[in-house]
């Protein structure tokens, strides 16, 4: 069997640059190492995604536990039919978020175990081989949504409570031994556990890809 491809999530608020991020990686393996990369994003644009969107734009009402499941289940049908697939053929997949949303958001009024219960499915067939955290500053995160937004979304106004909740929900899955954290004096090991990196996002653009880049690079170019 070829090699595999690699997978990275990314994550942090609405509005911490996370997408941005994602793009100049993207850009970062087409035009300085021309390798492809196949996007993706969470809620998909499957079924199960779409109601989801629909809730978070406030256009449907579900309760939280059914937000959680909802999430957790697009999921299992995301890296199921259009993540795992392609990994196993060799490309390398970006994510615009993952489980560690689940964890930040609907940890907020789920506990965490509940949350892991649920996703134990996504997670057991397939975690990200760097899940990337952009820890910004919640007002400024909030003052760009404003800038792009014409309505609120449901969890615009709780990104003081989720930006820790992220922290909380990183050190709990490491503790069971499901993520190791990298960064700073914590380099990369080739262990096999799925890796974290929280990266400060309230700096320049550019220092912050680049500081992404020299982590995913060794991962996405080893021979
Ligand atoms: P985004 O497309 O701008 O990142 O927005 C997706 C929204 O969905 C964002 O408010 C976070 C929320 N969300 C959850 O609450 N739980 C999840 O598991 C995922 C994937 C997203």
């Amino acid at each position: 069997m070829g090699k595999k491809g690699i997978f990275i999530a990314f994550e942090g608020l609405d509005g911490s640059g996370k997408t941005t991020q994602l793009q100049a990686l993207r850009d970062y393996m087409l035009n300085e190492k021309n390798t492809k990369c196949k996007e993706e994003c969470e809620p998909s644009d499957g079924l199960l995604g779409i109601m989801a969107r629909g809730a978070v734009k406030k256009k449907i009402y579900f309760e939280p536990q059914t937000m959680a499941l909802l999430f957790a289940a697009d999921r299992y049908e995301h890296v199921t039919n259009d993540i795992k697939p392609y990994i196993d053929k060799g490309f390398h997949v970006l994510s615009d978020r993952y489980v560690l949303s689940n964890f930040a958001y609907q940890g907020m009024t789920c506990d965490f175990e509940t949350i892991y219960n649920y996703n134990k499915a996504a997670m057991d067939l397939l975690m990200p081989d760097l899940t990337v955290l952009i820890d910004a500053a919640p007002e400024k995160s909030m003052e760009r949504i404003e800038e792009t937004r014409l309505k609120k979304e449901l969890f615009d106004d709780d990104g003081g409570a989720i930006s820790p909740n992220y922290l909380s929900a990183i050190e709990w899955l490491a503790k069971k031994g499901l993520v190791e954290i990298i960064g700073g004096c914590s380099p990369a090991g080739d262990n096999g556990v799925p890796k974290v990196l929280i990266v400060d996002g309230n700096r320049h653009e550019a220092a912050v890809s680049r500081e992404i880049i020299s982590y995913a690079e060794p991962l996405l170019f080893s021979s």
